[in-house]
């Protein structure tokens, strides 16, 4: 039988791309004092890595957003703790897939007055895109698997999960939602302190 979880991107590839990611980033905002919005709950470990290839004078906040179906409703569970009238924004995704959370996140963006709004996103399922949506920054273009590890759940585990891994077959999950935990911490050594 094929495997079930296959690592797509492994930890020494996703560092190096956040650190290119956060030298194009800073290049594009040098002038600008952004404010970083973490989209909650993915964004968080790709958010703390890149921010610390970011050497320029940022405020760092979160939202979470939750999009009742294919519709696009989004709603917002959690808001901003800052202003973002006349600042610039620079939104933060773990993945780009439909693209309505983002174009939703981008108008509320403007809607409060915000100088600029640019998105990072660590992956881009561009070919899943019903909306037609501007990702200025992207880490890895990626197909349609299902995706976790590095901020992406399954029922909200597995989000810690320091490398990324397609699920190859939804049914193992579906059945047991712990299947992945012998996989996913595989390569992390309990034992050490
Ligand atoms: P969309 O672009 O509005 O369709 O939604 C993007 C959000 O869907 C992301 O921020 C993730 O939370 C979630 N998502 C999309 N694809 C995946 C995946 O492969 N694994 C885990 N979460 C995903
Ligand atoms: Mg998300």
């Amino acid at each position: 039988m094929n495997a079930p979880f296959v690592e797509v991107i492994d930890r020494a590839a996703l560092q190096a791309r956040v650190t290119e990611l956060g030298r194009e980033i800073t290049i594009s905002m040098v002038e600008d004092d952004p404010v970083v919005v973490g989209v909650l709950k993915g964004s968080v470990p790709f958010l703390t890595d890149l921010t610390r290839h970011l050497p320029l004078t940022i405020e760092i906040d979160f939202l979470n957003l939750t999009r009742f179906g294919r519709e696009g409703r989004v709603s917002i569970a959690m808001d901003l703790s800052v202003s973002v009238e006349d600042r610039s924004v620079l939104i933060v995704e773990d993945i780009v897939d439909t693209g309505l959370t983002l174009a939703t996140l981008r108008k509320m963006l403007f809607a409060r007055g915000a100088s600029s709004v640019s998105t990072v996103a660590l992956l881009d399922k561009s070919t899943r895109r019903i909306v037609d949506v501007p990702v200025e920054h992207r880490g890895f273009e990626v197909g349609d698997e299902f995706l976790l590890g590095y901020g992406m759940d399954w029922q909200g585990r597995y989000r810690n999960v320091p490398s990324i891994w397609a699920v190859m077959d939804l049914s193992v999950l579906t059945s047991d939602p712990d299947a992945f935990g012998q996989h996913a911490f595989r390569q992390i050594d309990r034992s050490a302190g």
